[in-house]
């Protein structure tokens, strides 16, 4: 018999590719999502071969409803916009904390929920001391967003420790490719589609972060879910390496074959692109590697395969 999974946020960029990835593996999908920033089409592969529920997580009752008979719940939906958290920090704390909180209840009362898989951040670490940034550093965020994902961490720990609940947290570094809507890469290339002759990069452009290509972050959470022993354990999932963002600029308009000028502004004080952006990111992945994992793309590799994608899809490029 197949093993019954939901996908929380299952229509987003992540969800998707990690339904598909279910699928293929032989698994029972039912997507959970609201569509707030997820689309039909990003499930066009699948469509015929999962369940879809357009629901809310902050609805304990469809949560209830959903998660009846499910064996695993990978839990992706949330506001995921650091930008957007600090000027309403309200809707994180209501999609990622609450809705999080109602995963986590309704996962107790059905009984057949073993093992909650959660989408972390590397954001819930902030300014990290330690870098690269290991599972053991303390969590400090500097975003609304990263708060509500260690908040929501916590309360799946407290879940795990009472009521034996399974949980698999995975930190994320930046991931990139093809259906992702927001980050950097999109940005770019939405700002080139309306002026290709000039570029405005957010803040000094020296801001240096780690990118993950998604077929590598999907291998990495399924080997995750699947071999952690602990009853509660956390992953960084992330790159060996990580590129500047005036970096991703020159890749960007490569991809493009256009030079436009480009020009460093808007951003804070000391370089960050906003208010909340954590400028230097790069995890520790022993720990995920060693479950016998390893990245396949570097981040410029990564970066680079993404903007091809993504340009594709907005239309700026033919093959
Ligand atoms: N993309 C990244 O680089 C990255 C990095 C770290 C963590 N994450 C986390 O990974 C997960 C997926 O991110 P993504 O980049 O695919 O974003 P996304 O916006 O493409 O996907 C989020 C999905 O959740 C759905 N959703 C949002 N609120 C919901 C609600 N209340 N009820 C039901 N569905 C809801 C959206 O419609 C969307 O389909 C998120 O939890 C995000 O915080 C992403």
């Amino acid at each position: 018999m197949k093993v019954k999974t939901v996908v929380t946020g299952g229509a987003g960029f992540i969800g998707s590719h990690l339904v598909e990835k279910l699928v293929s593996d032989g698994y029972e999908v039912t997507v959970l999502d609201n569509f707030s920033s997820g689309f039909l089409g990003n499930l066009s592969r699948v469509r015929d071969r999962v369940g879809l529920v357009v629901g809310d997580i902050k609805d304990l009752k469809t949560c209830l409803n959903v998660f009846k008979e499910a064996e695993i719940v990978y839990h992706f939906a949330a506001n995921p916009e650091v930008r957007v958290s600090s000027i309403e920090p309200k809707v994180h704390f209501e999609e990622n904390v609450y809705g999080t909180f109602n995963v986590a209840e309704a996962s107790r009362i059905s009984e057949t929920v073993k093992t909650v898989v959660f989408a972390s951040s590397s954001t819930v670490y902030g300014d990290a001391s330690v870098i690269p940034t290991h599972e053991e550093c303390g969590l400090k965020p500097i975003s609304i967003y990263g708060a509500s994902k260690a908040a929501a961490e916590l309360i799946l720990h407290s879940y795990s420790t009472l009521y034996g609940l399974r949980v698999v947290v995975v930190r994320y570094a930046n991931i990139v490719g093809p259906r992702a809507r927001h980050g950097v890469i999109r940005d770019f290339l939405v700002k080139l589609s309306r002026d290709s002759s000039i570029l405005e990069v957010l803040g000094d452009g020296r801001q240096r972060k780690s990118y993950l290509y998604i077929d590598d972050a999907i291998e990495a959470t399924l080997l995750a879910a699947t071999k952690a022993e602990a009853s509660y354990s956390v992953f960084n999932v992330g790159n060996e390496d990580w590129v500047e963002v005036s970096e991703i600029a020159k890749i960007i308009s490569e991809v493009l074959g256009i030079k436009p000028r480009i020009v460093y502004s808007g951003g804070t004080r000391d370089g960050r692109g906003w208010p909340g952006d954590v400028k230097f990111m790069l995890l520790s992945i022993d720990k995920i590697k060693s479950l016998g994992w390893r990245p396949r793309y570097t981040s410029a590799e990564a970066v680079k395969l993404a903007a091809r994608a993504v340009a594709r899809e907005l239309g700026l490029l033919r093959e």
